[in-house]
């Protein structure tokens, strides 16, 4: 069967964002064709059914920030094992970072990334641009070029390097309200960061580490929205982490600049506790902050002033990862185990509903990259995208299980209740109970 044959699907018994009495859903061409109690009623016997107990069913996940890395680095990642985690884990698009090996700073590499991501077919793979030839943060990339491409890039980064010159920081904004594209910035000033591997504060202190200011963070993030509202663009902060970012988006948003900002599973919920082992696996950047930091975080995402939860979901080999903290590579798997996260963080504890966490984990995310076909309501008539979670259905991260071809999960042997129980890409299933279905 090809992807224009999808089959017709019956998701029984689902709960649209966890409200009201079960209904069925019914998922024809690619489309929601009906919902309600009866929506199944007088379809052949030959329609997959999918029996599914109460479960609650969202709109498919959107990731605006995940590491595929391919090209490069396929011993770690590939667009298929990448979107397969993806699949697990209820995403139904990403968008793969330009930090390859060659790096996607030109319309030959991020089609490629598109072409292969379309082939393996578990979800949208949208290929970041980089600002910057190399990420060397020297000279711009043809973003015309990339956006006007099959990929039809949409947002550009330089992340895992800032673009950290202002005056080419300033250009790229321009170049970008011109093309009506979206420059996503992972802030860090590389002057206060040099040797940095841990935030700076008693933990690094008294562990011996080099640390890794909030200003480093901060001072980009207030110089691009000061950036961003001369340049009359948008601007779109990566992987928010300090309490004083948290504030910073405020002021911006609150003077009307065009800013969004993301946060990730890990910065929710970890801390810089966690490092008290050396263990390589908590290096990441931007590093593990304060506690006082996640609580700000989740409350900035509850208020709307952080707008959606990205991965970051970064792939490393296991011998760049057991190793000497500080030379451990920085970055934490992500994608299948965000939606247990934000749930528990989140809904579990009553600071958000599930509409609210289809709001953060898809709608933003969509609206923010410009995407017309994710993060719809579930609705009759809208694209079938969708998710399925079982609020109870606790499970135990094995990081050897996951789907990814790395295993340098944070989460190693934790325990969380909710589960993606189906992800459902374009009216296919791509994913059943912990499976990826080809
Ligand atoms: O921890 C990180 N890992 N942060 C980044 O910005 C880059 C990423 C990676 O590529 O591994
Ligand atoms: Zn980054
Ligand atoms: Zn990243």
């Amino acid at each position: 069967m090809t992807a224009s044959e999808s089959p017709t699907l019956l998701l029984r018994r689902v709960r649209p964002y966890g409200e009201g009495a079960p209904v069925d859903v019914l998922i024809r061409d690619g489309h929601i064709a009906a919902i309600g109690p009866d929506a199944g009623a007088g379809t052949s016997p030959d329609v997959e059914r999918h029996d599914l107990d109460g479960a609650v069913l969202l709109p498919g996940f959107v990731d605006l920030h995940t590491h595929l890395r391919e090209p490069g680095r396929e011993d770690t990642e590939t667009i298929s094992t990448g979107s397969a985690a993806a699949a697990l884990g209820g995403y139904t698009a990403v968008f793969a970072m330009a930090n390859t090996q060659p790096a996607q700073d030109n319309q030959t590499v991020t089609d490629s990334v598109w072409r292969i991501g379309r082939e393996v077919g578990l979800c949208d793979v949208h290929p970041v641009g980089a600002v910057t030839l190399g990420l060397k943060g020297e000279q711009l990339t043809e973003m015309g070029q990339m956006a006007d491409g099959a990929a039809k890039v949409k947002i550009f980064s330089d992340d895992g390097m800032c673009v950290y010159d202002p005056l080419i920081m300033r250009r790229a904004l321009e170049y970008s309200a011109g093309l009506g594209v979206l420059i996503a910035q992972h802030a860090e000033e590389p002057r206060l960061t040099r040797g940095a591997v841990a935030h700076e504060g008693p933990n690094a202190a008294r562990l011996g580490l080099t640390g890794w200011p909030r200003s480093a963070e901060e001072s980009i993030v207030a110089r691009d929205a000061i950036l961003a509202r001369d340049a009359g663009a948008r601007v779109h902060i990566c992987h928010a982490s300090t309490t004083g970012t948290v504030e910073l988006l405020k002021w911006a948003k609150d003077q009307d600049i065009s800013i969004t900002a993301e946060v990730t599973p890990h910065h929710l919920l970890l801390d810089d506790s966690r490092l008290e082992t050396y263990d390589g696996v908590y290096r990441v950047n931007p590093p593990l902050r304060e506690a006082h930091d996640t609580l700000a975080l989740r409350e900035a995402l509850v208020s709307g002033v952080i707008d959606c939860v990205a991965t970051d979901h970064a792939p490393h080999a296991a011998q760049e990862k057991c190793c000497e903290f500080a030379a451990a590579r920085p970055g934490m798997l992500g994608l299948e185990t965000a939606l247990p996260i934000v749930a528990a963080l989140l809904v579990e504890t009553g600071d958000m509903t599930w509409r609210d966490l289809a709001r953060v984990m898809s709608v933003r995310p969509a609206e923010i990259a410009g995407l017309t076909d994710q993060g719809r309501p579930i609705e009759v008539g809208e694209p079938a995208n969708l998710a399925v979670v079982d609020p109870d259905s606790p499970w135990t991260v094995i990081g050897d299980e996951l789907a990814s071809l790395s295993a340098n999960t944070p989460y190693e042997g934790m325990t969380f209740a909710a589960r993606v129980v189906g992800t459902v890409y374009k009216g296919r299933m791509t994913s059943r109970d912990g499976k990826v279905l080809a």
